[in-house]
């Protein structure tokens, strides 16, 4: 279904977000905005904010945010036009019958039938573990130690020894074949037509982060090959964004994370408790599922498989994380293989007591490393404390290379004056070391902080738009430096041309979830300022910042045979000097005279 900007503006303006959230999240009022606790993640003191003046929620602690239909979609689990029909039927405004643009229509449509065909195949294989024919399934998955109610919980289900019979069921519920075939729940060859991917297998569905159902994986029970059979990637299911469980640990209380390998791992520590687990389904972690868990949590614990395989995936995981800005620690499971084999032979608790003492990554690293040395050869020794020191002498912060001298110092009986001297010598020599490229990271951080910056300036013309006058004098949309930025910056500068400062409207420009997540970002930037003459200052440095930095970037960019760029560019630099003596007064009407001043 597709509906004009127009509607959705109208249904946008009826629902008052506050009004809206109140029914979901109890408010209280601070300063212009209210508070509450933040229903997508678990908290005890409020971080979840909604600003009536915005239109828009955000919350400070796990990053949700968007307008009142995006707070609607993560909410109930709805789909964009199915928030718009929710929030016209609050209002009662009646929504037009059909309205026609073929291309979005089939594109939106694509996702949801896939959507709708999985939650289709999920009941109907949740069905049959539950029926009499399911009975070995349900035999295998009794004696593998799951509860009923563990079962229900992640609506596992079961593929019979028929291998046409979901293929059947679906299209006798009218589900046509072209659909079927983007479903990945199909197989299709010459001699046979279509038949069911996953048949004699228990079903475990995958779940996004919004309980909807995005693909399947099928174990066998028992020994055949291959062990676990998973959809392919389809419209909704891509396998370097999805974590398995993670619909779950999203709402658990613990602080961490337990990141694991398996469908079985996640639900044994579920079941026992541990409702934090989730897993990256056998595939490597990528940067994007670090990224995922970033948002979430700070630390995650690796419950990976004790094998050679399961530390290798450590140690390619933890890099990744380390990158995204979570810290890592390791938890070992011998003398067992796994999260589920463990807690099967010991138990709960002592598994809590492994969470506990779960080891650094640093530390995990270097133990790795220390199995490739001779330990008894005194050669083999120096060479392995050389590569520890050239280790440590990668990392940042001086207080980190120091605690790191004093771990290691306790655990391999070498003095403290010895191995910093080692240390030392290492970072005399400016020696190459395995960190992470340190200028790539410098990079990445200074874009950051520029982002930032650009975030606070767009965040504050929404507060005080009095400030627009004098910010437009200076900073242009095309200054602002990511893509994305720079089109909501254009867009914020035309209502305010316009007289019509509508930041909400801006979000329902963007399609995608984390594009929208960005633009609510963007507009509830804060920097712990009290007083108002702290908040004139910020908003000073701020635009000089964004110019300066702005202006640094077209001088790196300049052809230097474009006459014309050069002229605009020292132009440029001329107005740099003139914001050094910017003064921002947020009492109204003040601003207009300084650029008169000027
Ligand atoms: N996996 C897969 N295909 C395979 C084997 C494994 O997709 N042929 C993925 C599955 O997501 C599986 C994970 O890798 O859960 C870990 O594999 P493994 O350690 O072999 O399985 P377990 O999780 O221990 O499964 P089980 O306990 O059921 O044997
Ligand atoms: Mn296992």
């Amino acid at each position: 279904m597709y509906y004009s900007e127009d509607v959705i503006e109208e249904v946008r303006q009826q629902n008052d977000i506050v009004s809206v959230v109140s029914g979901y999240v109890k408010l209280q009022r601070r300063g212009s905005n209210y508070f509450g606790l933040c229903p997508f993640h678990n908290e005890k003191s409020p971080s979840f904010s909604v600003s009536p003046g915005k239109q828009m929620y955000y919350c400070f602690g796990c990053g949700a945010g968007g307008g009142v239909f995006q707070f609607i979609m993560e909410y109930e689990n709805y789909t964009f036009p199915e928030a718009v029909r929710f929030l016209a039927d609050r209002v009662g405004i009646s929504l037009p019958e059909e309205e026609y643009s073929e291309e979005a229509k089939r594109a939106r449509d694509l996702k949801s039938s896939v959507l709708e065909i999985n939650k289709m195949a999920a009941k109907f294989y949740y069905y049959q573990l539950r029926a009499p024919q399911g009975k070995r399934g349900m035999d295998y998955l009794r004696n593998r130690g799951l509860s009923d109610e563990t079962m229900k919980h992640f609506g596992l289900g079961y593929a019979g020894q028929d291998g046409s019979a979901l293929y059947r069921y679906l299209k006798k519920e009218g589900v046509s074949d072209t659909i079927l075939k983007d479903s990945g729940l199909m197989q299709v060859n010459e001699r046979q037509g279509m038949y069911d991917k996953f048949w004699n297998r228990v079903i475990f569905p995958i779940m996004d982060i919004n309980h909807r159902v995005i693909g399947f994986g099928g174990r066998v029970m028992g020994d055949g090959k291959p062990k676990y059979l998973n959809s392919p990637e389809t419209v909704v299911f891509d396998k370097s964004r999805n974590l398995y469980g993670l619909n779950f640990a999203r709402v658990s209380k613990e602080k961490t994370l337990l990141v694991c390998e398996g469908y079985m791992d996640v639900i044994s520590m579920h079941q026992a408790g541990f409702t934090n687990a989730v897993a990256s389904l056998g595939t490597a972690l990528t940067s994007r599922h670090a990224s995922i868990l970033k948002r979430y949590t700070d630390e995650v614990i690796l419950t990976y498989d004790s094998d050679e395989a399961g530390v290798k995936a450590a140690l390619r995981a933890i890099p990744l994380l380390k990158e995204a800005g979570v810290s890592t620690r390791v938890l070992h499971m011998d003398p067992y293989k796994d999260p589920d084999e463990f807690i099967k032979a010991l138990g709960t608790e002592e598994f809590r007591k492994r969470i506990d003492q779960a080891e650094n990554s640093f530390l995990f690293e270097l133990s790795v490393m220390e199995k490739s040395y001779d330990m008894k050869d005194p050669d083999g020794k120096t060479r392995f404390f050389q590569a520890v020191a050239g280790k440590i002498a990668g990392l940042e912060l001086e207080i980190e290379r120091e605690n790191y001298i004093e771990a290691v110092t306790g655990r391999y009986q070498i003095s403290y004056e010895g191995m910093r001297r080692m240390v030392l010598n290492h970072l005399m020599q400016g020696v190459p070391t395995r960190q992470a490229p340190r200028p790539l990271e410098r990079r990445v951080e200074k874009e950051d902080g520029m982002l930032k910056s650009q975030r606070l300036l767009l965040t504050w013309l929404t507060e005080y738009p009095e400030l627009y006058p004098i910010v437009s004098v200076y900073v242009h949309p095309e200054d602002f430096t990511d893509e994305l930025y720079c089109e909501v910056a254009s867009m914020l500068y035309d209502q305010f041309e316009k007289n019509e400062l509508n930041p909400a409207r801006i979000i329902n420009h963007f399609t995608e979830p984390e594009q929208q997540r960005t633009v609510a970002q963007i507009f509830n930037t804060e920097v712990p300022v009290d007083t108002v003459r702290e908040r004139e200052k910020a908003i000073a440095d701020t635009i000089r910042r964004v110019k300066k930095n702005a202006v640094e970037a077209k001088s790196a960019k300049l052809d230097p045979t474009d006459i014309q760029g050069l002229q605009d560019l020292i132009r440029a630099q001329k107005g740099l000097e003139d914001l050094s003596k910017l003064h921002i007064s947020l009492q109204q009407g003040q601003n207009k005279r300084d650029i008169k001043s000027r």
